[in-house]
């Protein structure tokens, strides 16, 4: 691997080989999300606990303070609403200029494995890593799925997961599944992060399934709602840090974002 390409995967998975990413990107297709209506309020007081913060260049303009030392990635699809007649029709909306320009430490991107989109999308990912490997620009692909939550079968996602790898993806994003996650995980060569997808009942929910990932072999999270749209969000964050990168059990965990929680 490339000395850039390394240093800035360096800057976004730790020494011990994990990362907690904090995906605040959901604007550049549901709007004014719940809990993210501005960005830069939600971002200001997670930042610091974040080993990667997922935004679109637009957010990244007007909501990050620019002298933050947390290493950018770029949400860089998107074309598509929630009242549209099709979220997997995207496009790469971010030029390798303007990548550059914000000095980001990689780049984000969804595929749509399944739907009618489905050859624009690998082709998106494929000219996007055509782009961003010579300047030493890794690449997450996003096993997206749209509206279709019911997609996430373990089989589904270890055939988008492996798509996204033989296409040249350095990271994969994709969701967790209760059953057969290793599959997943072992059929993919390269690194597995877990998304969240929406906001569970309970923490002991979300720190369950963020270890189990983890025992089967995910290296990390890029997980938004169940941390911003939580009562409490840096105790949430920092409790997931703990069971990310001290190897904390959920009950664990669970404590310390009740005491993190009650200390205010
Ligand atoms: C939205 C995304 C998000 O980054 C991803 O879904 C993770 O966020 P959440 O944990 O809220 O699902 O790609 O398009």
């Amino acid at each position: 691997m490339d000395w850039g390409i390394e240093n800035r995967l360096s800057r976004l998975v730790k020494e011990d080989g994990r990362c907690q990413f904090l995906p605040i990107d959901h604007g550049y297709f549901q709007g004014p999300t719940s809990c993210l209506e501005k960005p830069s309020e939600t971002i200001e007081g997670l930042l610091p606990y974040a080993d990667g913060l997922f935004v679109t260049r637009g957010v990244l303009r007007s909501s990050v303070p620019s002298n933050t030392s947390t290493p950018i990635i770029l949400r860089v699809s998107g074309g598509t609403s929630v009242i549209g007649a099709d979220l997997s029709n995207e496009t790469i909306t971010t030029s390798i200029d303007e990548v550059i320009r914000l000095n980001a430490a990689a780049v984000g991107m969804s595929i749509f494995v399944g739907s009618d989109y489905e050859k624009q999308t690998l082709s998106n990912l494929s000219q996007l890593v055509n782009q961003c490997e010579p300047y030493g620009i890794p690449v997450m692909a996003v096993t997206a799925v749209g509206k279709e939550l019911e997609k996430r079968t373990a089989r589904y996602l270890a055939l988008s997961c492996r798509i996204a790898a033989e296409l040249g993806a350095r990271i994969v994003k994709t969701y967790y599944s209760p059953e057969d996650f290793d599959k997943v995980v072992e059929g993919c060569p390269v690194p597995v992060v877990i998304a969240g997808g929406p906001k569970c009942e309970t923490e002991l929910e979300v720190f369950e399934f963020v270890y189990d990932g983890i025992q089967k072999g995910a290296i990390g999270v890029n997980l938004g709602r169940n941390v911003w749209q939580n009562r409490h969000p840096v105790p949430m964050m920092r409790a997931l840090h703990a069971v990310i990168h001290n190897n904390a059990t959920p009950r664990e965990a669970q404590e310390l974002y009740h005491d993190l929680s009650k200390k205010g």
